[in-house]
C-alpha cells in the first residue's frame, strides 16, 4: 500500500510520521513545493525508524508527482494555515488554487486513488477537490470531524479527570464555528454524558470545542498540527486496512439529513472503498436547527468558491 501526503508542513509531516511509525502502509510519499523540504522530512522520518522500529519506506519529492504514481490514498494538506485574527474562510482564495493544482497532479498519476482533504476552509476545499477530480463522493472526503470530536472528548476527560480513552462523542456539520457537537450521542464508557457533567459546564465545553482551533492559533500564531495530523492518519488507516470504522467525515450529502449538494461532516463508515456508508441519525428539532445553520454557512462559502 502506498500513501501520498501533499504538503510537508506541520500537519502533512506529522501525518506522514504517524503513518510510517504505525506501519499503516509500505510506502509514504511526501510532496511539497518548497525545494528540499519534503526530501529532508522524509529522510528524518526514515532515520527515526531504527530507534522506534518500523520499516515503512519514506520518500520526499519537490513537486515531482511521478513519485506519487499509483497511490492508494492521498492526503492533501498543502495551503496556508491561518494566523491570529483570521477565520478559516479567509484562506479560500489562495488555498483553492493550491488544492486545484495539487488535485490535477494527483489524479494524473493516481486516477483511482481516494483523496482526503485537510486544507482549509475544509468543507469547501473538499468541494474544490471534487470539482477538479470529478471523483464520486465515496472517494473525496475531508478531515475535520475526528479532530473536532477529539477536542470535545479531551475537554470532557479533563473536566472529569478520567482517561480520554473512555469518552465517545459525535459531532456534525462544517469545520467552523457552526459545528454541531451532539451531547445526546456523547457517553463516558457507555454512561450518558448528562449523568456525569452538569448542563452549564457541558455548554462551556461545547463552546470551547467550537472555537478549539482558534484557541490554538491564539497560543501559537499558527494552527494546530499534532491532533490534525493524527486524525488524518486515522482516516487513512481505516481505509488502507479496511477497518470500517465509524468517524465523522466531511462528505457530499445527497439527500441525507434532507440536505443536497453540500459538503458537511456526518458519521460515515470508512473502508477500502472510501466512504462505505453515510449514517443518518434521527436528529431532534434543536439539532436539526443547528445543522441547518451550519449548512447555510458552508453553502455561502461554496458559492464564494464558485464565483472566484
Ligand atoms: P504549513 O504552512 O505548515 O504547511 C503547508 C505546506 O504546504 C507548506 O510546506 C507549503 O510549502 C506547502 N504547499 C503550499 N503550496 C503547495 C503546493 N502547490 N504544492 C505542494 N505543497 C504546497 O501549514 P499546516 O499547519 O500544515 O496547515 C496546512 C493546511 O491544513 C492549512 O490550510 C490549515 O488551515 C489546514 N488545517 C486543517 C485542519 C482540519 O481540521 N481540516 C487542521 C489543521 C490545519
Ligand atoms: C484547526 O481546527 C486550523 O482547522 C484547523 O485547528
Amino acid at each position: 500500500m502506498k500513501v501520498t501526503v501533499v504538503g510537508a508542513g506541520n500537519v502533512g509531516a506529522t501525518c506522514a510520521d504517524i503513518l510510517a511509525q504505525k506501519e499503516v502502509c509500505n510506502e509514504v510519499v511526501l510532496v511539497d513545493i518548497k525545494d528540499g523540504l519534503s526530501e529532508g522530512k522524509a529522510l528524518d522520518i526514515f532515520q527515526k525508524a531504527p530507534i522506534n522500529l518500523y520499516d515503512t519506506k519514506t520518500v520526499g519529492s519537490t513537486n515531482n508527482y511521478e513519485l506519487t504514481k499509483d497511490s492508494d490514498v492521498v492526503v492533501i494538506t498543502s495551503g496556508l494555515p491561518r494566523k491570529p485574527g483570521m477565520s478559516r474562510d479567509d484562506l479560500i482564495g489562495t488555498n483553492a488554487k493550491i488544492v486545484e493544482s495539487v488535485t490535477e497532479n494527483i489524479i494524473k498519476y493516481s486516477p483511482d486513488t481516494i483523496i482526503i482533504i485537510v486544507s482549509n476552509p475544509l468543507d469547501v476545499m473538499t468541494y474544490q477537490a471534487h470539482i477538479t477530480s470529478k471523483f464520486k463522493r465515496t472517494k473525496v472526503m475531508g478531515m475535520a470531524g475526528i479532530l473536532d470530536t477529539a477536542r470535545f472528548r479531551a475537554f470532557i476527560a479533563e473536566e472529569l479527570n478520567i482517561s480520554p480513552k473512555e469518552i465517545q462523542a459525535l459531532l456534525l456539520g462544517g469545520h467552523g464555528d457552526t459545528m454541531v457537537p451532539l451531547p445526546r450521542y456523547t457517553t463516558v464508557s457507555g454512561i450518558p454524558i448528562n449523568e456525569m457533567i452538569d448542563k452549564n459546564k457541558l455548554e462551556e465545553i461545547i463552546e470551547r470545542t467550537k472555537f478549539g482551533g482558534g484557541e490554538l492559533v491564539k497560543l501559537m500564531g499558527t494552527s494546530a498540527w499534532y491532533a490534525p495530523g493524527a486524525a488524518a492518519a486515522q482516516m487513512v488507516e481505516s481505509i488502507v486496512k479496511n477497518q470500517r470504522r465509524i468517524f465523522p467525515v466531511c462528505v457530499k450529502l445527497e439527500g441525507e439529513y434532507d440536505i443536497d449538494d453540500c459538503y458537511l461532516g456526518v458519521p460515515v463508515v470508512l473502508g477500502s472503498n472510501g466512504i462505505e456508508k453515510v449514517i443518518e441519525l434521527k436528529l431532534n428539532s434543536e439539532e436539526k436547527k443547528l445543522l441547518e445553520e451550519s449548512r447555510k454557512h458552508v453553502k455561502e462559502v461554496m458559492s464564494v468558491l464558485e464565483n472566484l
